[in-house]
């Protein structure tokens, strides 16, 4: 059977990773999270002290990229990559609220989506991958056989980010956790390079009233259907 390319796009919080990396496994393709990728960049400019809260240095940590180095290696008692910085594991820093409240700033900047988009088409060039972000289907994989558009309502969303939080003992609310999910579904929508848009010839699924294994199996049961007639 054919190997094909599998983009999925959405919205923060609407389950995507963990359909992907569940379809993934089952399919035994690669699963990339890209998020995590702009997640990883916006770490490392905090450690260099080039983005807080109110301010962001664009210049120079333009200047930087070319040291970041981001890699995924596969874990095999969890099942999925765990994203890289320079040789350093950074999968669980690079889910906390700091990093979360700040990524969008970082994910705007053309630079830093160009270098990424050039490392994640080189990691798909074999076809065999699932990814998810916000411009797989748009931008990185325009020709992606199978592009799926995630949505759940806001609050859903942030319910699901919050409970992650919780179990992480982070010390946020659930209103924080909103203005963040409404916050980042705003920049991420209304930003001029790459902005977060459902490919015309992607499927939109709403998981609002959907749960995880009905959404796997509507995802898995297209993805198999492609897959049979490629
Ligand atoms: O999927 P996520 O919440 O981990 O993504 C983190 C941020 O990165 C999100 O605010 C939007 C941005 N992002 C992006 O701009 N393009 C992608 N392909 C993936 C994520």
């Amino acid at each position: 059977m054919k190997n094909i390319t599998i983009a999925i796009d959405g919205f923060s919080s609407t389950g995507k990773s963990t359909i992907a990396k569940e379809l993934a496994t089952k399919l035994k393709y690669v699963y990339v999270d890209s998020g995590a990728m702009y997640r990883a960049v916006t770490l490392y400019a905090m450690q260099q002290n080039l983005i807080s809260e109110d301010k962001i240095f664009i210049k120079d940590l333009i200047k930087v990229l070319k040291d970041i180095k981001l890699a995924f290696k596969f874990n095999v008692i969890l099942g999925f990559a765990e994203i890289y910085l320079n040789g350093v594991n950074v999968e669980t820093e690079i889910r906390n609220m700091k990093v979360s409240r700040l990524v969008s700033k970082v994910a705007e900047i053309p630079e830093v989506r160009k270098k990424l988009v050039e490392q994640q088409q080189e990691m798909g060039m074999n076809k065999g991958v699932v990814m998810d972000g916000r411009d797989i289907g748009t931008v990185v994989f325009p020709d992606a056989e199978l592009k799926i558009f995630m949505t759940a309502s806001a609050e859903k969303r942030a319910k699901r980010r919050f409970d992650e939080f919780m179990e992480r003992g982070e010390q946020v609310t659930f209103a924080e956790t909103l203005k963040n999910v409404e916050y980042r579904d705003h920049i991420d929508t209304t930003r001029k390079d790459s902005p977060l848009i459902k490919a015309e010839d992607a499927i939109e699924i709403d998981n609002s009233a959907l749960t995880r294994k009905e959404q796997f199996e509507k995802v898995y049961k297209l993805a198999i259907e492609i897959i049979e007639s490629v």
